[in-house]
């Protein structure tokens, strides 16, 4: 079972433990799985990455840990384990006092989640007024020490600020400082450096490093660009179609990438050496949620793929936490551990 090959089961320091989810969306009255059957943990003080192309899941997982999921849109099956607490069957309420406190997103276009009207120091307050913060001399300081770390500068001045007096890469700092002003374990950050930048892009990076190791703060990161996930993360999720179809250490998944999903994106990075040829180097495009078959979704665009491929989808196949959903891949085993 994924979960097992995953070690998600009975694991005394997670944070978070995702088994077997799955979300549906209902098109005519009929729930397509566009998050399938996916299992994955994250520990305290790690930051884990999920990587892939748009409209494979990302977003979706993300947003069922927070019960955030759109109208129409429904967590179908699985379990979200986070801090020992069960997430899905929570109440509003329940969810309520975990989302901004323990657990808080920042997602790619702040100006969509700020609001234009409320100026920002009263923005970054507000996580601490809903979780109970009273005293509004220590809202002041909390929310000046946050801006002040995150990077903004003179805080006295910009909390007096509306968001489109600020620049986009301001306005994401804003976010970020909202996101952490209560110092929560998970930050999930989705596609937070897109429309950024590649300076602005690095110094947010590296404010997420900082977030991490002063705050504690584990994260995860979605991209679906493999470069900035090979620059922050621990771990990396590859994602295809809803499914997860391999995980590793950034290290072992970058030196020995195993499915050809993952080597076709790893191809798709630009190098000074390949100036000039087309980043993504992966024919076709992820199928619609309609489309899927009960094989490898990737058998459609995969040079390798043979007929058992498009009949059922893999088992995983694992070794030291490098694992793999790809019937032709190489056995992790061969790379990482000695056969017996
Ligand atoms: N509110 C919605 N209603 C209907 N379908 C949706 C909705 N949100 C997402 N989808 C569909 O669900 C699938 C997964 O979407 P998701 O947003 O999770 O992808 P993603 O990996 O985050 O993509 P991107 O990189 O573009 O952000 C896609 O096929 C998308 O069209
Ligand atoms: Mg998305």
């Amino acid at each position: 079972m994924r979960g097992e090959a995953l070690g998600v089961a009975g694991e005394g320091e997670m944070l978070l433990g995702v088994q077997h989810l799955s979300v549906g969306i209902k098109r005519r009255g009929t729930y397509y799985a566009a998050v399938d059957d996916i299992s994955f943990k994250i520990n305290p003080g790690e930051i884990v990455g999920i990587v892939g192309e748009s409209g494979c899941g990302k977003s979706l997982t993300a947003l069922s840990m927070l019960g955030l999921l759109p109208e129409g849109v429904q967590v179908r099956g699985g379990t979200i384990l986070f801090d020992g607490a069960e997430l899905r069957g929570m109440s509003p309420q329940e969810l309520c006092r975990i989302r901004g406190n323990e657990i808080s997103m920042v997602f790619q276009e702040p100006m969509t989640s700020l609001n234009p009207l409320i100026k920002i120091g009263r923005q970054i307050a507000e996580p601490l007024e809903l979780h109970g913060w009273k005293n509004k001399q220590r809202i002041y300081d909390a929310v000046r020490a946050i801006m002040g770390k995150v990077g903004l500068p003179e805080p006295e001045a910009l909390m007096a600020a509306y968001p489109h007096q600020l620049s986009g890469g301001m306005r994401q700092r804003v976010m970020i400082a909202l996101a952490v002003v209560c110092k929560p374990k998970l930050l999930i950050a989705d596609e937070p450096t897109t429309a950024l930048d590649v300076t602005i892009q690095a110094q947010i990076l590296h404010l997420m490093k900082w977030i991490n190791q002063d705050l504690g703060t584990s994260i995860l990161f979605i991209s679906h660009d493999l470069a900035v996930i090979s620059r922050l993360c621990d771990r990396v999720l590859v994602m295809y179609a809803g499914k997860l179809v391999e995980e590793g250490t950034v290290q072992a998944v970058f030196q020995h990438p195993l499915h050809e999903y993952t080597k076709g994106l790893i191809g798709s990075i630009p190098n000074k050496g390949q100036k000039g040829t087309p980043l993504v180097n992966i024919p076709g495009k992820v199928p619609s949620i309609q489309e899927k078959s009960s094989g490898c979704p990737f058998a459609p665009r995969c040079f390798r793929a043979e007929p058992r491929c498009f009949a059922a989808f893999p088992a995983p196949r694992s070794c030291n936490d490098h694992w793999v959903c790809c019937a032709l891949a190489d056995h992790p085993v061969r790379l990482h551990c000695k056969e017996s």
